[in-house]
């Protein structure tokens, strides 16, 4: 594996970081500072130290045992493992860097220092002219806390790459990553109801206050978004790009809320500014490591990557208040998470790997299998072959009708089994395809069709 840069990339990122500079240096001179084009340009930033940082730490990655064998290759090499580690590195210090830009005003401006909150800015003043303002001061808190939970999800995850944690223990990780957050907007925020849609207002009234199952609830969101990524995961590019497309498709529902396309002031314009802030950058890296990790891969994520990406969704999702909308992007990985719950609760045996089967022959990708050395209990065996009826599961049975064995549960090989064998990135980009199409009807389904259960579309 080539460490250094080439020339040409070498330059490339140089220019980069030099336009990102210049970006920066100007929004100085402005007296809003411009918090959303910095962030485009810390972003730019973040983008090329993590593409640099990724190549040359390759190495020393493998040296101290980060890595992993391409099991979808003809020759199975090595290559460095945990890269996600470096995004979130990466990541963690271009939001700290980015603090003085959204909440300078707040910090310094409008109080007399020591936190004091004793200037009060007159809503004109504060307003007059401007495209984008800036966030009340205790906004920053819930951002603080948004990079503790990350913080804590980066060393667990690398916990996990380190020893391989069970899976029955590694579950529970994101929920204790979860912890700073749901404090901070205990103390800070700690709104516990939700609005209740039409049809079930004669029982529940308008607003349902969950109260501390509302915790609950967003211990569970942060578990979800984290572990249905690790999960759909297995070959070159996959757990990047998925979690690309739903970045992106979170920053176009946030631009929605934003000045051209919704009319300022608007109450949910600050927190989706607020999640731009966070998903910019995460952008940047993503795709430098994605650029590394797509087929045929050079560095793996590790799991570090895959708790990573969730833990900024639901953090995302939950701080800037729109939590629906992130499950309705994660549809694709619900899916596969109940597709893949007969294995995951051992109703049906589950290997190690469920990625596909790599036919060294053909050079394609083939669905993968679970042999049953047992005969399976008879519901199952039957539930099996409902499945395999319903083009659901591939199912292969001797000819006393034993099955004998059937394809693994996951939406990768369920593809497999739909769509014949096929080349890696083939088999990615369909997948990516899949979700996109699934994103974008989840939005229009969103903002269509809300107030058909809802009075009032918070848009
Ligand atoms: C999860 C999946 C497992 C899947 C694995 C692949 C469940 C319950 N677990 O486990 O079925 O096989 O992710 O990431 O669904 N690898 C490749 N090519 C790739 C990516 C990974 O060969 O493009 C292999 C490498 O050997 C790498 C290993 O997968 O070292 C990483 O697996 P890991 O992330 O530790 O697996 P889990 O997250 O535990
Ligand atoms: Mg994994």
């Amino acid at each position: 594996m080539a460490a250094a840069l080439s020339s040409t990339e070498a330059y490339s990122l140089l220019a980069l970081s030099l336009a990102c500079f210049g970006i920066l240096s100007n929004t100085f001179s402005r007296a809003d500072g411009e918090p959303l084009v910095a962030s485009i340009a810390f972003s730019g930033l973040a983008f090329a130290s993590c593409y640099a940082l990724i190549r040359w730490l390759g190495g020393a990655f493998m040296r101290r045992g980060f890595k992993g064998r391409d099991l979808c290759k003809l020759r199975q090499t090595e290559i460095p493992e945990t890269m996600g580690a470096v995004c979130a590195v990466v990541y963690l210090f271009t939001l700290i860097m980015f603090i003085p830009w959204p909440f300078y005003k707040d910090i310094v401006v409008a109080t007399s220092g020591g936190g004091n909150r004793d200037v009060i800015k007159e809503l004109e003043e504060v307003e007059t002219g401007r495209l984008l303002h800036r966030f009340p001061h205790n906004k920053l808190a819930s951002y603080l806390s948004a990079i503790l939970s990350l913080q804590c999800i980066a060393l667990l995850g690398i916990g996990d790459d380190l020893f391989d944690i069970r899976w029955r223990h590694k579950l529970f990780i994101p929920a204790i990553a979860a912890i700073p957050m749901l404090i901070v907007y205990f103390v800070d925020f700690g709104v516990t109801q939700m609005v209740v849609p039409i049809p079930l207002r004669p029982y529940l009234g308008e607003l349902f206050d969950l109260g501390w199952l509302y915790y609950v609830y967003m211990a569970m969101l942060s578990m979800f978004s984290t572990n249905s990524i690790n999960i759909l995961a297995g070959i070159n590019g996959i757990e990047v790009a998925q979690s690309l497309v739903i970045a992106v498709l979170i920053v176009v529902n946030d631009v929605l809320y934003l000045s051209p396309f919704t009319p300022y002031p608007h109450p949910a314009t600050d927190s989706h500014l607020f999640s731009l802030y966070l998903l910019l950058p995460f952008i940047g890296v993503s795709l430098a490591l994605l650029k590394h990790n797509w087929y045929p891969a050079r560095v793996f994520v590790g799991d570090t990557y895959c708790y990573f990406a969730g833990m900024v969704f639901a953090v995302d999702g939950i701080l800037g208040h729109f939590s629906k909308t992130l499950i309705l992007l994660l549809l694709p990985q619900g899916f596969n998470f109940v597709y893949s719950a007969p294995q995951l609760f051992h109703l049906v045996p589950c290997p190690r790997h469920r990625l596909p089967h790599f036919n060294a022959r053909t050079g394609l990708l083939e669905c993968s299998r679970v042999e049953f050395k047992r005969p399976l209990a008879r519901p199952i065996a039957e539930s099996v072959k409902l499945l395999h009826r319903l083009r659901l599961l591939d199912v292969e049975s001797d000819e006393n009708g034993q099955v004998v064995s059937c394809s693994n549960f996951t939406i990768i090989n369920l593809w497999l089994v739909w769509f014949g064998p096929m080349r890696e990135d083939r088999l990615a980009l369909g997948l990516l395809a899949f979700q996109s199409a699934f994103g974008v009807l989840g939005l229009l389904i969103r903002h269509r069709m809300a107030l058909l259960i809802f009075t009032a579309d918070n848009w």
